[in-house]
């Protein structure tokens, strides 16, 4: 059977399709030119095993025959929905009127099983995100509508919701960033060894200065983030360059760190980083516009540098003209010194909207634990 992508007009409404699937709001068998008229959506692209459209012939010969002989052209045939196809869309049906009855965890119920019983369904990962949203799981809901444009990229529907969600939880991690206070959970007792202990450990035989939370929360990040260059400035003995390169090797990203330091690294050398040499306080001397605007995205900046507020002062200004929405900046640091604390509480109220602080990395462990106090900023707009 052949799949293709096309449109036809139905009683006066355009619909376009690329598949063979209803989409998830229109019942399965429309039977009458109303719900024709109620078509004017997009049909998601389907899984190609699936055997055909529901019903053609009985759907739009009741209703205008020029139509199904305008479809009939794209070659599609009857239809065989297995029984496990057919209980998920009831399911997805009974959840659409739980929704409408504001029962939204019941709805959340019959769509889980319809996700269990046909995972590719369009529309039901869709319909997760809208339930799951609908209870303020916003992260969830975001994992499932992400889900759904993995299966059905072309979901307009979905690609709205994403939008929407996004920008709730950025609103949220504003929010969060304004109402922040600058204390953590590491306190002395806790802070004292392990900052001593930072200074003896060392990664593939080389001195890398960084306390257990934050060897944590880097490897999620870069996770999350896949960045493609990644800036560090205050590289010590290249050990923490090393490292990220390293884990990003290991992730299957193709990232390269540029690592700057007052004594430029020579002892160590990795295909995936360049030492250099200069100052945090003097960026563009290393790195000027013209050579950030061809570094490939997204952007990890990292300022490990002396801790002081003009160092950390000078990074966050100088990069941020530079950092695209999503991109991040974490200034390293705040536990222990009040330099990088002072520039970020100057830095975020100057560009409000602009940045949050991303309480997902700075709270993992606990209200900021991580040496990098409200230090973890993502890139808004
Ligand atoms: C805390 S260490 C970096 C630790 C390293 N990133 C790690 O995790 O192992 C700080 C480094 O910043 C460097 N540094 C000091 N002032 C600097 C500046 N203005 N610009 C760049 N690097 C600087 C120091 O030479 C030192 O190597």
């Amino acid at each position: 059977m052949a799949l293709r992508q096309g449109e036809f007009r139905a009683n006066q409404a355009k619909v376009s399709f690329v598949s063979m699937r209803w989409h998830q709001y229109l019942p399965s068998q429309p039977a009458d030119s109303t719900r024709v008229r109620l078509s004017r959506v997009t049909f998601y692209a389907g899984d190609t095993t699936s055997s055909g459209f529901t019903c053609w012939d009985a759907t739009f010969a009741s209703t205008d025959l020029s139509t199904v002989r305008g479809i009939s052209q794209f070659e599609l045939g009857p239809w065989h929905a297995s029984s496990a196809e057919k209980q998920a869309r009831d399911l997805i049906d009974q959840a659409h009127e739980s929704l409408m009855r504001k029962q939204g965890l019941l709805a959340l119920r019959l769509a889980e099983e319809a996700t269990r019983m046909f995972p590719e369904i369009a529309g039901v990962h869709a319909l997760r995100a809208q339930c799951l949203t609908g209870i303020g799981r916003l992260a969830d809901a975001m994992a499932a509508v992400n889900e759904e444009l993995r299966t059905h990229p072309v979901s307009a529907e979905a690609l709205q919701m994403r939008n929407l969600i996004a920008r709730e939880l950025g609103r949220q991690r504003v929010e969060s960033s304004r109402a922040r206070q600058w204390q953590s959970i590491v306190n002395q007792e806790l802070k004292a060894p392990i900052e001593a202990a930072t200074h003896r450990y060392k990664y593939r035989g080389h001195a890398m200065v960084k306390n257990p939370f934050d060897m944590a929360l880097y490897p999620l990040l870069l996770w999350n983030l896949k960045p493609a260059t990644v800036f560090e400035i205050g590289s010590y003995n290249g050990a923490s360059a090393l490292w990220m390169a390293d884990i990003l090797g290991t992730y299957g990203v193709d990232a390269h760190i540029r690592s700057l330091d007052v004594v430029k690294v020579t002892a160590i050398q990795h295909p995936r980083v360049t030492f250099l040499e200069g100052s945090g306080r003097a960026l563009a001397d290393v790195f000027p516009a013209d050579m950030l605007g061809s570094c490939p995205r997204p952007f990890l900046v990292i300022d490990d540098a002396d801790h002081s507020y003009e160092t950390s002062k000078a990074v966050l200004e100088y990069f941020h003209p530079h950092m695209r929405a999503g991109e991040y900046i974490v200034v390293e640091d705040g536990l222990t010194a009040s330099g990088p604390r002072r520039a970020l509480a100057e830095f975020l109220p100057a560009h409000s909207g602009q940045w949050a602080v991303d309480s997902h990395y700075c709270d993992f462990f606990g209200y900021n634990a991580t040496w990098c106090v409200n230090g973890f900023l993502r890139r808004l707009e």
